[in-house]
């Protein structure tokens, strides 16, 4: 199957999820709740849903078994979107193409919205009736979620990233800056994606984590070389974002070229974690090299 073919399944069937999951618009707080389905139901990418399914299939299980999984990890993702796009944050008015949710809403709001989406990340996880439904994985689960999401993980990232502002960073501290912002959550993707099916053993689960350390880099050196080389339009978000902000980025610091190559040797890296697997991974292979060759 087509790369593109397979994220388009995957859209599709993370979307009706994430619809199912979100609170019916209506009572007084309906202004919240629309909120949250603008900020979810919004056209996003859905790599991270894509990245739990195509775990599921490496583990040769079928891919509804990742549903909940995905449903938690885009929840949590679309989250964090609210409120990095925030005044107090990064101060964006485009996301997905659309006004960010508190330009179209209000602050209050988009902060609200974003809190949550983060409960019901949690709470879906907890509500799972899946296969793998013991209260031993669902724990297991929760603590992937907490802790790739909290203080030593997305948060921690966000906040080295507002900190970081105008300081010369070294590569080290750069590359633990986005392990944590957007790496943290991609290991999770592939984590919880292997835990819903509860048939990966520790060497599989130990090769799967690997390669999303190195995806996740990856995916974050390539934000950074898109908000420098991709347009406005295709991004669905202000390009040169970064850039206006001061932000401390891959390309800020290492430069564009530099910052291409790291992306690349991280792809390989991904791949190569990937040996122990055969051509049940190979969704997980192309999306490797999709989030190194997407435009947006
Ligand atoms: C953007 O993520 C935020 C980062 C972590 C860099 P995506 O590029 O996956 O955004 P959507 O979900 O497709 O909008
Ligand atoms: C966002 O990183 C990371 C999280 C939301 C956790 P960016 O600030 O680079 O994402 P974009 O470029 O606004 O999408
Ligand atoms: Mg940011
Ligand atoms: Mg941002
Ligand atoms: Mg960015």
């Amino acid at each position: 199957m087509e790369i593109q073919t397979f994220i388009q399944q995957c859209q599709a069937r993370s979307n009706l999820i994430l619809k199912q999951a979100l609170p019916k618009v209506e009572g007084d707080a309906s202004r919240l709740y629309q909120a949250m389905h603008y900020s979810v139901l919004n056209g996003g990418k859905r790599l991270r849903p894509a990245l739990v399914y195509a775990t599921t299939i490496a583990l040769n299980c079928p891919l509804e078994q990742g549903d909940t999984a995905a449903c938690a990890v885009e929840l949590t993702h679309s989250y964090s979107l609210i409120h990095d796009d925030l005044p107090a944050m990064d101060d964006d008015d485009l996301r997905r193409g659309q006004p960010t949710c508190h330009i179209a809403y209000d602050e209050a709001t988009a902060i609200l919205a974003g809190d949550a989406l983060q409960a019901l990340a949690f709470e879906v996880i907890v509500d799972n009736k899946g296969p793998a439904t013991s209260d031993a994985n669902k724990l297991r689960m929760l603590k992937v979620l907490a802790e790739s999401t909290g203080a030593t993980g997305m948060v921690a990232g966000q906040a080295i990233d507002l900190y970081s502002v105008g300081k010369p960073l070294s590569l080290e501290q750069l590359k633990h800056m986005h392990s944590c912002k957007t790496g943290a959550l991609i290991k999770a993707c592939v984590i919880l994606g292997a835990l819903s099916t509860n048939q990966a053993t520790e060497k599989q689960l130990v090769a799967l984590e690997n390669f999303a350390i190195s995806i996740g880099l990856a995916f974050q050196i390539k934000d950074d070389i898109l908000d420098v080389e991709g347009d406005t339009q295709t991004l669905g978000k202000i390009q040169g974002a970064d850039l206006a902000l001061n932000k401390p980025t891959y390309t800020s610091i290492l430069g564009l070229e530099k910052a291409k190559k790291e992306a690349h040797q991280q792809h390989q890296n991904a791949i190569h974690a990937l040996a122990i697997f055969g051509s049940e991974a190979d969704a997980l292979r192309e999306l490797a090299t999709y989030i190194i060759e997407r435009n947006r």
